[in-house]
């Protein structure tokens, strides 16, 4: 039987439920997370039937510092710490190698686990109120558009969960920035809420590698992911297909005068790329509601937070 819809911002609550081994949905700067013990491994599992997401994709582990960070890791690069001190808490996940205490579900069997310190009041308060560390993915069905408000997660994984802790529109809006350090040495596997370029300026010329495919050593590079069920372009060649009246436009700062304006979502009219990365995944889920027979969407300037929009955008018009 579906659970009844339980949501607000009782710390309390989210903790009780939590430590009985349940699964409560968490604010955090990027994206909200179904969080459950990430010691747990009953709670884990629950996780990815809830969220029907295949084994072979592992889970980031959520905790309150860098401290805390490294009671669950074997071996730190100085480099990982060196960003964990300048980005955390904040949209940051580093791969580090686990110590057998973090639970195979979790990492999907991978040597590395996942970790990271979110960037909001409400889930830092809790993290440190229960004395153990939550997995948590974004509160989504697997491959859908990633909730950036409570009412997302209500509408899509409300029946499923004990407790959704609402603390407001994201801040980001886009999933955190995935680096592991294979030799060694920083690699960015998914571009997200922290730029490159902030990363760079710390740790220098760091390597990009984004892989499609579903390698858990690849992380959050799914081919198609992040994506609407109305079908989605980012190429103007489809446009012909589709009467303009029956198709949605995600557009950058002004509407494109080839379609009805009712039918547009103009992600930042300042060109604000920070503030379009805040209203991207909204704005894809209203379009998707709407009905249109096809949604198309602009790239963006690939600078800041650009290029993990574009990222979103690419992987949410894949096929297959
Ligand atoms: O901002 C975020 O990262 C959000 C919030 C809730 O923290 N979480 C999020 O989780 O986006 P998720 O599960 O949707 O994406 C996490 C990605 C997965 O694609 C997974 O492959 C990768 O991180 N990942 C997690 N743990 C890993 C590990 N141990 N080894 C390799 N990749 C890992
Ligand atoms: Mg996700």
């Amino acid at each position: 039987m579906p659970k009844a819809l339980r949501i607000g911002t009782d710390i309390e609550e989210a903790a009780r439920a939590l430590a009985a081994g349940g699964l409560v949905a968490i604010p955090t700067e990027t994206v909200y997370g179904l969080a459950g013990n990430a010691l747990d491994e009953a709670a884990a599992l629950r996780i990815f039937e809830v969220k029907r997401r295949p084994a072979y994709d592992p889970l980031i582990v959520h905790v309150s510092s860098l401290s805390r960070a490294l009671t669950f890791v074997k071996k730190t690069p100085l480099q990982a710490v060196a960003l964990a001190e300048a980005f955390w808490p904040g949209p940051l996940t580093l791969l580090l190698p686990r110590k057998p205490m973090v639970p195979d579900v979790v990492t999907a069997g991978n040597k590395l686990v996942g970790l990271r310190v979110p960037d909001h009041p409400l889930t830092l308060e809790l993290l440190r109120r229960v004395n153990f560390p939550l997995a948590a993915p974004s509160a989504n069905p697997f491959g859908y558009i990633s909730p950036t408000t409570p009412e997302h997660v209500a509408a899509q994984l409300g029946g499923e969960i004990d407790y959704i802790l609402d603390g407001g529109p994201c801040r980001v809006g886009l999933e955190s920035t995935i680096v592991g350090f294979p030799d060694g040495k920083p690699t960015v596997y998914r571009v997200g809420g922290l730029p490159v370029e902030a990363i760079e300026a710390l740790v220098g010329k760091t390597k990009v590698q984004i892989n499609a495919s579903s390698n858990p050593q690849a992380p959050g590079a799914l081919k198609s992911h992040y994506a609407p069920k109305t079908p989605f372009f980012t190429g103007a060649e489809e446009r012909a297909a589709y009467a303009p009246e029956r198709t949605g436009r995600l557009v950058f700062e002004r509407p494109d005068p080839a379609f009805p304006e009712a039918n547009q979502f103009v992600l930042s009219e300042k060109g604000d790329l920070e503030e379009a990365a805040r209203n991207l995944y909204a704005a894809m889920r209203l379009l998707d509601e709407r009905g249109f027979d096809a949604i198309f969407a602009d790239w963006l300037p690939k600078e800041g937070p650009g290029a993990a929009i574009n990222d979103r955008l690419r992987r949410a018009a894949a096929r297959g």
